[in-house]
């Protein structure tokens, strides 16, 4: 199946990160081909749902609490959450191939069940979820964007975050990890103004469950600490 909602592969709106990396291997490739389509969340593209219908609460998890993860990079703390909270239903999404490819062999691995995938723009999947749908949000490690003319790429601004408080479920906490101190600042500056509760952090000590990801792995090779914040959804 196609990743990415264009038929000439772009998605439609503005998306600077990065969609290809190197070619996949075979097992990656193979792997894609046959689990993408069933581990995928359906009525979230504009191919799907180009009316944006709301998607079904019941048919998104029954009863069970309901997890996001925005852009879950290779999938290491996707899988390991849905692993660690089996009475959970974990949703990711990441426009990467190669990210989502890891994620499907980590899948593989940990034997999970309880997770879904929108291999795209968490914006896509923001439109089309009901109001309060989501018990959590994490954030962790979202692209830096160092340059100042491109702050306003980051996901701490307000066409990310509203949507997010939407989809939020009132009291419902949102954990953002970092290792860019410009970036602590602005996500202090804008995730309160689009109506959050900073309720913990910065604090270099991470939450009881947390796992490392792969850019904290890289950070702090290179020498950069971490730095976690938890805000609540009043
Ligand atoms: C610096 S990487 C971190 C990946 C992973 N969370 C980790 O900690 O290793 C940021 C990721 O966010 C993804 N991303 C950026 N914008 C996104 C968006 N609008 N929706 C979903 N994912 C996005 C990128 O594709 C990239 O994989």
């Amino acid at each position: 199946m196609s990743i990415h909602p264009h038929p000439d592969g772009t998605p439609w709106r503005n998306f600077y990160g990065r969609i290809k990396g190197k070619s996949l291997n075979a097992a990656q490739a193979e792997r894609l081909d046959r689990d993408l389509a069933a581990l995928t969340l359906h009525g979230v593209t504009r191919e799907e749902n180009p009316e944006r219908r709301p998607l079904d609460p019941a048919a998104l998890s029954g009863d069970r609490p309901l997890w996001l993860e925005i852009g879950f990079g290779g999938g290491e703390h996707l899988v390991h959450m849905a692993a660690a909270y089996p009475q959970v239903s974990l949703i990711g999404a990441e426009p990467y191939v190669n990210g989502v490819a890891m994620l499907l062999g980590r899948i593989e691995t940990a034997g999970v069940s309880n997770l879904a995938i929108h291999p795209g723009d968490v914006r896509d999947l923001f439109d089309v979820l009901p109001d309060g749908s989501v018990g959590k949000a994490f954030l962790n490690y979202p692209d830096p964007w160092p340059k100042s003319r491109h702050h306003r790429r980051r996901f701490v601004t307000p066409e990310h975050l509203l949507p997010l408080r939407r989809v939020l479920a009132p009291g419902s906490e949102f954990r953002v990890a970092t290792d860019i101190p410009d970036y602590v600042r602005q996500t202090l500056e804008e995730v309160p103004a689009a109506g959050f509760t900073l309720i913990a952090g910065p604090t270099d000590r991470p939450w009881a469950d947390w796992l490392p990801t792969r850019y904290e792995k890289k950070a702090l090779r290179a020498g950069r600490a971490p730095h976690y914040l938890t805000f609540r959804r009043p």
